[in-house]
């Protein structure tokens, strides 16, 4: 299932604060309801969070009523920024937006309608791009599962949080698809428990077998021998370190200590190896989202809350990053630092 939709000048897709209770669809027509879609996370998750960036920037072209080339670029960096101002540690979304902005720049053409094509064109190419991708780590990262295998996970790695298939889940799916017979565990995720609203609900509804665990179960579950390997998402890779849901670092530690293998699953477009980990922003959000589960408050009102949304975890503690080309292996980490786009 495609999560993001253009249709003529509207983007449609699920609100997933709405999930597992009900599947309620946005359409969104102008850009400040995408950066709110984007802010509240109606819309989450790296590579679906650069579908979104690059699809706001094309409503903002599709509505653009700019009468000069120079207006319209103007108009249309105004957007890319508001875009780049809603969450700061995906990377994917800085990267789908200066995209858009690098194809509207290099045009020749002064012809608006011609460039407004070319942006929701570049923008469904995108989107489009990280679908076919999700099937490449999909098949990437299934010769990884053995059948029986059990996997954990952690947060929504999912078709979700993806233009479709997902990442981590990508590799689950293709292992199920090719007929092994594997289990899920699925870590629920605080504070906005991404893992049961989201990863229970599409594996349940895809009729894989998955159970819900509460994240300090972790420790216990690998401990008793039931998990043969972890396989998370990632919002953004820098030379020594991949960022996801905070965690995530956590598991990464608690499956070195059991001796489990852990990858990480995500495609290039996560990649941002010109930075080092201590350059990264790390978002944080609202204490509430702590204090409360849903509308119930569950701590003392005014109390002091520390509410980071991703933790970094070194690249020692992983096994592998698989991509849409195949896997990097540890060996593979050390390229990392002089990196150059062709030679990852
Ligand atoms: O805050 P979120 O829900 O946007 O965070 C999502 C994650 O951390 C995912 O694990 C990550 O984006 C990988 S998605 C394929």
């Amino acid at each position: 299932m495609r999560t993001i939709k253009w249709q003529n000048g509207t983007v449609v897709t699920l609100d997933q604060t709405k999930l597992p209770s009900e599947e309620t669809f946005l359409e969104i027509k102008t850009i400040d309801q995408m950066t709110e879609a984007i802010k509240n996370m109606r819309i989450r998750g790296a590579p679906l969070l650069g579908a979104a960036a690059a699809f706001g920037i094309a409503i903002a072209a599709h509505n653009s009523k700019a009468e000069t080339k120079q207006q319209f670029l103007s108009e249309i960096e105004e957007a890319a920024t508001k875009i780049k101002s809603t969450r700061p540690t995906a990377v994917n979304l800085f990267w789908a937006a200066d995209r858009i902005l690098r194809k509207a720049k290099k045009e020749e053409t002064s012809n608006i309608s011609n460039l407004k094509s070319l942006i929701i064109d570049e923008a469904q190419k995108i989107a489009d791009e990280d679908a076919q991708q999700n099937r490449q780590i999909g098949k990437n990262g299934a010769r990884l599962i053995k059948d029986g295998d059990t996997i954990l996970t952690h947060c929504n790695a999912g078709e979700l949080a993806t233009v479709e298939y997902g990442t981590a889940l990508a590799v689950i799916r293709a292992a199920w698809e090719e007929g092994k017979k594997i289990k899920v565990i699925a870590d629920e995720t605080r504070p906005l428990l991404q893992g049961a609203r989201l990863t229970a609900y599409e594996l349940k509804r895809d009729g894989i077998p998955v159970t819900l665990i509460t994240d300090n179960m972790a420790a216990h579950v690998m401990k008793k021998g039931l998990v043969n390997i972890v396989i998370v998402g990632a919002d953004r890779i820098v030379q020594d370190a991949v960022f996801n849901k905070i965690g995530t670092y956590g598991v990464a530690v608690l499956a070195k200590e059991h001796n489990i293998p852990f990858y990480v699953a995500a495609p290039k477009s996560t990649f941002d190896l010109s930075h080092k980990s201590n350059e990264v922003t790390i978002e944080e959000r609202n204490p509430e989202e702590v204090t409360h589960i849903g509308s119930k408050q569950i701590a003392p009102s005014g109390i002091k809350v520390l509410n980071p949304a991703f933790d970094a975890t070194p690249l020692e503690y992983i096994s592998g990053i698989i991509h849409e080309d195949g896997i990097y292996y540890k060996e593979d980490f050390a390229k990392f630092k002089n990196y150059q786009t062709q030679q990852i």
